[in-house]
């Protein structure tokens, strides 16, 4: 999966994506600007929360086409000016290709990259990441009949297959849990655990808001044990995930409860979590503009309406989950979980 999405030649992310209605997949951002506009209410009151530091850092951690980052600083401009002004934008981005694009959709922005968040250290303000945990590259184990194995690719008959073998670090033997049947699949991201750690690290006040696809432990555990890796190229979830590798994106829902295990253990206090809908309701999503008069700008208002409500479905992307982590910063009162935190954190434990 590193090598499929990573490889430095010929790697997915590294040389081949792409993104959004024309490629392989979508995002939020992708469904226009309701998205980015949201969630720069949510970051605007993060700042105000630490006491508006002028400067502060405005960091996208994994920006895709960049096309979030540019939403959100063109929201702060509009609705926060007082909080625009004072921004350090920057980006931690491994992938040249889509530094590429980002440098495209940024044109004109001072704005900072890095590949590792270590080198914006010291970052004094709020650390963004949409869909990005779920490209990070998994162990898979299986539970057998002789003990704890591990999934790994092997080539048979000129064709990429699975084969079990003993686990490749003896601590991946410890990460399945107990619950897990016998023939049941277990996930596992150590990579994904260091990078949320060297988030929390480079942080030294401020916050880091992670969202995306995945569940608590005991959620995974109730379904089916099939795995979640999955593979999407143009849109269509592909039957094999090992067929063309480089080709297409691979993806695995997100382990939350190890996530918040990791950040908890680099120094982060959990702050609050709920899903995608509750968060951009919170955030007042729906307060929309003045009535559209003509028959064009009625046309648009409908247009604007469904993506908002493309970003609500509780079955799509209002299922996603949104949780954020504080550092030297207040954990109570946070606006996008006002009304939702006693629900978000008796369900999101
Ligand atoms: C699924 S895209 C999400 C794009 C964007 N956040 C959005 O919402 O549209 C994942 C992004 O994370 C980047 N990425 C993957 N691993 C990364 C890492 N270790 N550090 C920084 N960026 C990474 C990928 O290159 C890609 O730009």
């Amino acid at each position: 999966m590193e090598a499929a999405l990573f490889d430095p030649d010929d790697g997915y992310y590294t040389t081949h994506a792409s993104l959004g209605f024309g490629g392989d997949y979508v995002t939020s951002a992708d469904l226009g600007p309701a998205f980015g506009r949201t969630v720069a209410r949510g970051i605007a009151d993060l700042w105000t929360q630490i006491g508006k530091p002028a400067p502060w850092d405005l960091v996208e951690a994994g920006a895709g086409r960049g096309i979030l980052m540019r939403d959100l600083l063109a929201a702060l401009e509009r609705e926060r000016p007082d909080a625009a002004r004072a921004a350090r934008p920057a980006i931690v981005e491994v992938s040249p290709r889509m530094r590429a694009q980002q440098s495209l959709a940024l044109e004109g922005r001072d704005l900072r990259w890095a590949s590792v968040a270590h080198n914006l250290a010291p970052i004094r303000g709020v650390v963004f990441a949409n869909e990005v945990l779920d490209a990070f590259p998994v162990h898979v184990l299986s539970r057998t009949a002789d003990g704890v194995r591990e999934v790994f690719v092997g080539e048979a008959a000129g064709t990429l297959v699975e084969t079990l073998r003993v686990p490749s670090s003896a601590d991946l033997r410890w990460r399945i849990p107990e619950a897990v049947p016998v023939g049941g699949r277990w996930e596992t991201s150590p990579a994904a655990e260091g990078w949320v750690a060297s988030l929390a690290a480079a942080v030294v006040s401020g916050y880091v808001l992670l969202v995306d696809y995945g569940g608590e432990e005991s959620e995974l555990l109730r379904r089916a044990g099939a795995g979640t890796v999955r593979a999407f190229a143009q849109h269509r979830l592909l039957s094999d995930p090992l067929a063309e590798p480089g080709r297409h994106d691979l993806t695995a829902s997100v382990d939350f409860t190890a996530i918040r295990r990791a950040a908890e253990g680099a120094g982060l206090r959990f702050a609050g979590a709920a899903t995608q809908r509750e968060v951009l309701l919170a955030l007042g999503i729906r307060e929309t503009a003045a009535r559209a008069a003509t028959p064009i700008d009625q046309l648009r208002a409908a247009s604007r309406r469904s993506a908002v409500d493309e970003l609500l479905d509780p079955n799509g992307l209002g299922a996603f989950r949104i949780v954020c982590f504080a550092k030297d910063a207040p954990v109570d009162g946070l606006r996008m979980f006002a009304g939702v935190r006693a629900e978000g954190a008796a369900r999101y434990p």
